[in-house]
Parts: C-alpha cells; sequence; structure tokens
C-alpha cells in the first residue's frame, strides 16, 4: 500500500465504518437511474449504492429491495422523500428488508419518521441545508448528515459546496459523520473534503455513465457531450409562481419551461386564472420529465439532471472503473501532500 492509499483509508475509515462499505463513496440516490443495477453495482465496487424510492409505492420499492439483494451481499440504503403519501409503509417496507441506512430527503423528516426508522433497526442520513438546520437535525437523533452544494444534479439548493463544507464541516463533523456532495467529479476534490473533515462523499452525476446504468443511450450520449456550464438551474420568472430550483442540461423543455411561466404569469395578469391553479400548472410541469429523459430517452423534451461536473463524464465505463479512479486520484492527492 502507497502512503497516498493509507492517508485515504485512514481518513474514510470512518465514514466506512458507518456504512459498512469498503470505501466511503455514496452513489446518490437519482430516480429511475438508481435501481437494482447501478445499486448492486455501486456496492459491489465497494461504495455504497442507494436505490432512489422517488415516486414508487410500497410494493414496487418491496420489489426493489429484494432484486438488489439478490445482486449484491453488500449494504446499500434506500432513499425516501420525506412528502410521499405512504412514507411510513414505506420505512415498513425497509424495515421488513433489514436496510441498513436510510437516506431522508425532500425536506425535514416529519415528525415520527426518524424514531420509526430507528425503531427498525436503520440508521438515518438527512440532508442538511443549513448549519442551524444540521444542529437541529442532530439533535433530533440523525445518525449522519449528507450536506449538498448548487453544483449538484436535480433539485439544488442556493449554496455552493465549498461555502457549505467550510460553514458546516468545522461545526459538525465531530459530532456525526458528514458526507459532502455535489460537484465532485475527481479524486483530488474528494481527498480535500476528507482533509476538512468530511466522514466521506457522494457523487451522483460520474455514476450515470456506469457501464450497468440502465439510463436511456440518448441519455448518456448527453451526458458525455455536455460540459460544465451546459448544467444550468432552472430559474423562477415570476414572484407569484414558486420553482423550485433543479440542475439539468439545457434543452427544448428548460426553454418551454420559461415560456409556460410567462404564459401563467399573464393569464393571472388578466385574472383569467387563479392563483392556485396558476401555481399548480407550474408545479406540475416536470412531471414525468425525469423519467421521459432517463426511460424513454427524449432528452428535449425531458429534464436531464445532471450536475456541473458532467463535463468530467467522457465516456460510458463500468462503476469499478469509476471508483477505482477516483480512488486513485484521492490517493494520490494525499500522497503529495506530504512533499
Ligand atoms: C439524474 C439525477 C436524479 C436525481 N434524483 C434524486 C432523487 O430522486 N433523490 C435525491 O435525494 N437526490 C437526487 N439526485 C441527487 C443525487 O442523489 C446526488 O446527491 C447528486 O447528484 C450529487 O451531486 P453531483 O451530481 O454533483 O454528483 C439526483 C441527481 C441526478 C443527477
Amino acid at each position: 500500500m502507497t502512503i497516498g492509499s493509507d492517508r485515504l483509508q485512514r481518513r474514510m475509515a470512518r465514514g466506512a465504518a458507518f456504512l459498512g462499505s469498503e470505501v466511503a463513496i455514496l452513489g446518490g440516490a437519482m430516480s429511475w437511474v438508481s435501481e437494482r443495477n447501478l445499486v448492486s453495482a455501486i456496492s459491489n465496487a465497494g461504495g455504497f449504492g442507494v436505490i432512489a424510492c422517488g415516486a414508487m409505492t410500497p410494493a414496487l420499492l418491496d420489489a426493489e429491495i429484494a432484486a438488489t439483494q439478490a445482486m449484491t451481499d453488500k449494504p446499500f440504503g434506500v432513499n425516501l422523500i420525506t412528502m410521499h403519501p405512504d412514507l411510513v409503509e414505506l420505512i415498513a417496507v425497509c424495515t421488513r428488508h433489514k436496510v441498513g441506512h436510510v437516506v431522508l430527503a425532500g425536506g425535514l423528516p416529519p415528525k415520527g419518521s426518524l424514531e420509526a426508522i430507528k425503531a427498525g433497526g436503520a440508521k438515518v442520513i438527512c440532508f442538511a441545508p443549513t448549519l442551524a438546520l444540521a444542529k437541529k437535525l442532530i439533535r433530533s437523533g440523525v445518525d449522519a448528515l449528507v450536506i449538498e452544494g448548487m453544483e449538484a444534479g436535480g433539485h439544488i439548493g442556493p449554496v455552493s459546496t465549498s461555502v457549505l463544507a467550510q460553514e458546516m464541516l468545522p461545526e459538525i463533523a465531530e459530532l456525526v459523520p458528514v458526507f459532502v456532495a455535489g460537484g465532485i467529479g475527481r479524486g483530488e476534490a474528494i481527498a480535500g473534503y476528507l482533509d476538512m473533515g468530511a466522514a466521506g462523499v457522494q457523487l451522483g452525476t460520474r455514476f450515470v455513465c456506469g457501464t450497468e446504468s440502465i439510463a436511456h443511450a440518448n441519455f448518456k450520449k448527453a451526458f458525455i457531450r455536455a460540459s460544465a456550464r451546459d448544467a444550468i438551474a432552472s430559474v423562477q420568472l415570476d414572484a407569484r409562481l414558486p420553482v423550485i430550483p433543479v440542475r439539468a442540461l439545457k434543452n427544448a423543455a428548460g426553454e418551454l419551461f420559461s415560456a409556460k411561466q410567462r404564459e401563467v404569469a399573464g393569464h393571472l395578469d388578466e385574472g383569467r386564472v387563479a392563483m392556485g391553479e396558476a401555481q399548480l400548472q407550474i408545479e406540475h410541469y416536470w412531471a414525468g420529465a425525469l423519467r421521459r429523459a432517463v426511460v424513454d430517452g427524449d432528452v428535449e423534451h425531458g429534464s436531464v439532471m445532471a450536475g456541473q461536473s458532467v463535463g468530467m463524464v467522457t465516456k460510458e465505463e463500468p462503476v469499478a472503473d469509476i471508483i477505482a479512479e477516483l480512488m486513485a486520484q484521492a490517493a494520490a492527492a494525499l500522497e503529495a501532500r506530504a512533499a
């Protein structure tokens, strides 16, 4: 073992022990992408795969967990969205399958959900958008946190990963394991966040073009072609019509979304539509759009969620190669620290 890989192993030890994996790299849950194939590939390669439950019913999640367990004997997690109407039942499904880690995404966990997950024997990982909320989540008993910057693909907050890491790691990294996400494309960045106190990292965008990922060939092609500046956040055009920012590749759907916002705002001005109905039209615009891109391959009219690290995705390759490359880069960076 080189000095660099020894240093890397020591810096990842806490995160890896927490996850029960070989390396402290989580494959961030990606709706429609993070299913049995990609999740088991990440876990089999020594990382920690996470199933994206998204809008799955409890029966579908049940089948997906069982299928994943059939493809790997390594640990993996399940990502549940807090707004899901069947959250209680989905937690019960995870408990029945003895899933070791549940990641709660999409806002603060509703009352009783942390307790239900922990009572079932699983560890709870939450997203912490601010330092104050991180401390509150730790007080309420979460086992680990993810801090995710606006460079990430999918739904994003307003602050960059580098600022979140500086603000939050010195205050909370000793209390619970913290995994840094958003914009990580190479191992040097992983080494940097580990040095700052992170227990590990979470990557999404880099895994989309894994050979094992079932994302449509058009979706993967769009990733391979894109550069960082193509992965843009959706913009709210009217104060009355809230838009939750999502980072995705520029395409026709994004332009049509701007047109839709202007049209609905115009209807509001003219009193042709009630506020509630107008807001719903905006909220529902993207319904089914990620599936359309990932599963159907319509990368012009679907949502091609991608982070800024998409520029570092240059080919389709086995997940094990992606993880090995990240680890080698991180180890080399840590080796160079001594010089
Ligand atoms: C296509 C896509 C779909 C995603 N879907 C979800 C999701 O369903 N739930 C979730 O918590 N995060 C989702 N994310 C965020 C990832 O889990 C991960 O945190 C993020 O990709 C990390 O940043 P990176 O893209 O810069 O690596 C998604 C990201 C992408 C690119």
